[in-house]
């Protein structure tokens, strides 16, 4: 038994924190959309044709805002494919991920959707084969009230009041080869501000996020975010950020210490923005929007053999094991400890695409990582606060001095629950921690914890249930921490 402290000082508030931090992603890969969230005929489909089993998780979830349509499938979308009839909908190939796309779904379902499970749309538009025109039009026909072509197309389709968009992503990963219409940062620098500007003038109130590098390894990485941001500055309002983690070669410790590549890199586009900021001499500041983020190995192996051109492949279906459910909760409380300037994240992706949820023709369960984002999204609103914490620490193969703990805490929006966000990636010994909290009289009320399991342990469509949270009293005082655990302490907080 390992002995710790942690103190929480009510006085070193992180940020208010924007609920978007939890936000999430439904791209048209794989089974996302149909079989995932979209499946008319199954016995749990709703009258529209959308998985009840499916909207239940993710109400539980309490998704703010989900990210869509794309990913790099929005790179050759038409949006004008997905309004209107279905009977005259083309079908396309997607050169994204080499599918078959119907367009059965398209924004109008894809809005009803969301009306189901209480989320908002961050819409992604087309700047890799399309560019500032189409884009300016979908924020016509989505957000302008009436009496214009775009905006009557829209009431033709029966849908009288505006969508009301608020948030849009101005294309998506345009540094990559493989991305439909990729980019140089100059050129992408100057199509995203052209079109930043048409759809800002089109509709003032919404939000926009440029593309940021794909990931921290890109040869452009950094001289992207400067360059782009040189154009872009006056007009947006976040850059992205992307990046996934894995653990090919099973060393659970590096695996565990991710968090550490997550917090470098926030630092590091922070300081890319704050540099153009400098240079330009502005008083606006650029937030990011950290809108891809999970664990994405497992299924690679899978995918790289499978035929071309087929209708919702089982792509990209990771199955996650209890090692990737501690990372993510890590990856949460790091996304936290930033909510200052990661003002919007979203978890990559929603349903059966590396996801939290999965689904068969029968049923639908949650994989273990649904689990810490269902805590942090639930119990993770208002203030985020700094947890100090002193513990032992250990070298991975990529970070030196990894704290065996890792923290954060959030005092709800009535400042009358504090929630303890704790992951101990220490594998052989539990933790006794001395709980000290400056400028707060709190009351325990309940420690919800994963610890126990394998770490390669998962549920899958035979054990959907073998994965889960348990939830015990919290007492005064010590509060022990089980090796290779997550755990929420929970608080009423005394006026
Ligand atoms: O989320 C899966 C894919 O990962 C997205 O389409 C792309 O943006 C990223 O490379």
């Amino acid at each position: 038994m390992q002995k710790a402290g942690m103190s929480i000082d009510v006085n070193k508030k992180i940020s208010k924190i924007d609920e978007r931090i939890y936000g999430s992603f439904i791209e048209h890969l794989g089974r996302a959309v149909y079989e995932g969230i979209y499946q008319p005929g199954n016995p749990n489909s709703d009258e529209d044709g959308f998985r009840k089993d499916v909207i239940e998780l993710v109400r539980k979830l309490n998704v703010p805002i989900v990210r869509y349509p794309g990913g790099n499938f929005v790179s050759g979308y038409n949006w004008e494919d997905g309004v209107g009839p279905k009977d005259k909908r083309p079908v396309r190939l997607d050169l994204a991920w080499f599918t078959t796309e119907t367009n059965e779904v398209g924004m109008q379902e894809f809005q009803k959707w969301l009306d189901k499970v209480g989320a908002d749309m961050m819409m992604a538009v087309n700047l890799g084969t399309r560019g500032p025109d189409n884009a300016r039009n979908l924020v016509e026909y989505a957000n302008y009230p009436g009496g214009t072509y775009w905006s009557e197309l829209r009431r033709s389709h029966g849908k009288e009041k505006p969508y009301g968009i608020k948030t849009w992503c101005l294309g998506n990963e345009m540094d990559g080869p493989w991305q439909m219409g990729g980019k140089t940062p100059e050129e992408y620098g100057r199509i995203a501000a052209e079109a930043a500007k048409l759809m800002k003038w089109t509709d003032p109130d919404i939000e926009l996020v440029a593309c940021g590098s794909s990931n921290s390894h890109m040869p452009t990485y950094g001289k992207w975010e400067t360059t782009v941001l040189s154009h872009v500055y006056d007009y947006v309002d976040f850059i992205s950020m992307h990046e996934y983690y894995g653990n090919p070669d099973d060393d659970t410790p590096t695996f565990l210490s991710e968090t550490e590549t997550m917090d470098k890199f926030i630092k590091a586009v922070v300081a890319f923005c704050d540099t153009v900021k400098a240079e330009k001499h502005s008083d606006r500041t650029i937030n990011i929007s950290f809108d891809e983020w999970n664990v994405w190995y497992h299924s690679k192996e899978h995918d790289s053999k499978l035929e071309k051109w087929g209708k919702a492949p089982h792509r990209l279906e990771d199955v996650y094991n209890f090692e990737d459910a501690l990372l993510v909760g890590g990856l949460l409380i790091t996304l936290l400890k930033h909510s200052d300037r990661v003002r919007m994240a979203c978890l990559a992706q929603l349903v059966n695409v590396i996801a939290p949820i999965m689904t068969d023709d029968e049923k639908a369960w949650a994989q273990t990582i649904y689990y810490p984002y269902l805590h942090a999204s639930n119990y993770g609103r208002g203030t985020a606060i700094c947890v100090d914490v002193d513990c032992a620490t250990y070298d991975s193969r990529k970070h030196r001095n990894v704290p065996y703990l890792d923290s954060v805490a959030v005092l709800s929006e009535n400042a009358e629950d504090l929630t303890v966000f704790v992951l101990n990636r220490n594998l052989t010994e539990d933790m006794d921690v001395v709980m000290k909290a400056e400028g707060l009289s709190l009351e325990p009320v309940e420690h919800i914890s994963m610890e126990g399991f394998d770490l390669k342990a998962v549920n899958d469509a035979q054990t959907p249930d073998a994965v889960k949270p348990t939830t015990k009293a919290l007492k005064d005082g010590n509060v022990h921490v089980s090796k290779a655990s997550w755990n929420v302490l929970r608080y009423k907080v005394c006026k």
